[in-house]
């Protein structure tokens, strides 16, 4: 029998998807069923939501037992059809590790991500609504997997019974929630992401309790800093990555490339919003800078009596320095004791900082800050990648999302030991 093929496009109109609510239990339900149509774990959960709503897609579903229901994946980013592995995407956010394991044909049955506007985004670019609050899912109602990935949030452990196991000193944080699903899951590998502090939170302790806790479930792991500068991205995000594996292997991160690219490689000389100049008050002060640089001054002290004298600013004074990279960094202060970074411009020529959820990473010769798309290429995802949200959400989101190049490569070696 032949099946008539629906465009996801049509579906999502027809179900209203974008109708996210606090709890989305049921359209993320759903919308796994229509992308895992062989997991009984969604099934009949959404069948029994199908027939509620919509008889006619529901006959054109039947039998459900076909292993690919006949939907036109009208999306950005639909999964492989003949994958070579599955994973899950936990803390999802916008799926940067999604889009890293499908260009190596991974295939995602599960994803969860709490905060509404990141689930907007996801489902517009994969089709697929992501469960919400982990804590919420037992290992139980995940399908099994062969990688499991987690950016998860950092959060400090407490240190209270002293002969407590490992497992308990992380009880009641988001890693623990990542440790019961290996725990019970069990997926042949997983790839963790988080920030480079890390390593110093709480002296090392809670590096060593992560890392102590993963190998006491029965893991092999590895981890290292890794640089995006280093794959591609004319960005200096430096973040902490750990690979565990299930069977005893020697893993090797990829080392990256040897061409270092520069900030102009990415930048779209034709946007001209003036919603992305710097302001005023800026411009002013790079000129500043520039006029008075020179002839024996490197540090250009600026004009403090507009900030209060009580103040850091005020009592300090606010300098700037232009770096051999030409990038241009002002202080509060000139002494090492005193300098607190103020603000940083970057240069065509060099790198940007790293982009954070509250930091848009700003030119002074552009004399503006990055555009979404241009941002999107900071953090490596195409340009094709959608966002159905405001700018502020998207910077944000982009902010907080993994570099696309770097767990692209990593997974590219993870899939040698499956
Ligand atoms: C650092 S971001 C990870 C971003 C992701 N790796 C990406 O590529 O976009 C962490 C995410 O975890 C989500 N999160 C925090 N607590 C959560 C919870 N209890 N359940 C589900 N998601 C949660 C946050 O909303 C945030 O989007």
């Amino acid at each position: 029998m032949k099946y008539k093929m629906l465009k996801y496009s049509t579906i999502r109109k027809r179900f209203n998807l974008e109708r996210l609510n606090s709890d989305s239990t049921e359209l993320a339900n759903f919308t796994h069923f229509l992308q895992n149509s062989n997991e009984d774990i969604f099934r009949a959960n959404a069948l029994n939501y199908l027939e509620e709503y919509d008889l006619d897609i529901l006959s054109a579903f039947e039998p459900s037992s076909i292993p690919y229901l006949p939907i036109k994946w009208d999306i950005p980013f639909p999964g492989p059809e003949n994958p070579d592995f599955t994973f899950i995407d936990l803390f999802a956010g916008i799926g940067g590790f999604r889009i890293g394991a499908q260009e190596n044909n991974g295939k995602c049955v599960f994803s969860s991500e709490w905060d509404k506007y990141a689930m907007l985004t996801y489902e517009k670019n994969f089709g697929e609504i992501p469960f919400g609050d982990i804590t919420k899912i037992s290992a139980s109602e995940i399908p099994d997997h062969d990688i499991l990935f987690a950016g998860f949030p950092c959060q400090p452990f407490s240190y209270s019974g002293r002969n407590e196991g490992f497992k308990d000193k992380t009880r009641g944080t988001l890693f623990f929630d990542v440790l019961r699903i290996l725990e019970e899951k069990r997926p042949k590998m997983f790839l963790l992401e988080n920030v480079k502090g890390i390593m110093s939170q709480n002296k090392g302790k809670t590096l060593q309790i992560i890392l102590e806790s993963l190998e006491n479930i029965g893991y092999h792991i590895k981890w290292e800093i890794l640089k995006s500068y280093d794959f591609g991205l004319p960005q200096m995000r430096e973040r902490w990555y750990c690979v565990g594996s299930i069977n005893p292997i020697i893993f090797e991160f990829p080392v990256g490339k040897a061409n270092k690219p520069a900030l102009k490689e990415i930048i779209d000389f034709s946007e001209k919003s003036p919603l992305l100049a710097l302001s005023q008050f800026e411009m002013e002060r790079i000129d500043f800078h520039f006029k008075n640089v020179g002839n024996g001054v490197e540090r250009v002290k600026h004009d403090n009596s507009k900030y209060e004298p009580n103040t850091k600013k005020g009592k300090h004074g606010v300098y700037s320095f232009q770096k051999a990279d030409g990038s241009l960094r002002f202080h509060v202060g000139d002494r090492s004791k005193t300098q607190i970074q103020e603000a940083f411009y970057c240069t065509l020529n060099s790198y940007s900082p790293t982009i954070i959820a509250n930091r848009v990473p700003k030119l002074w010769d552009l004399g503006r800050k990055l555009s979404i798309l241009e941002s999107k290429r900071l953090q490596g995802f195409p340009d094709e990648y959608d966002f159905p949200v405001s700018d502020n959400q998207a910077y944000r989101q982009l902010g907080n999302s993994v570099s696309v190049p770097v767990v692209q490569a990593i997974i590219q070696e993870m899939k040698k030991y499956l």
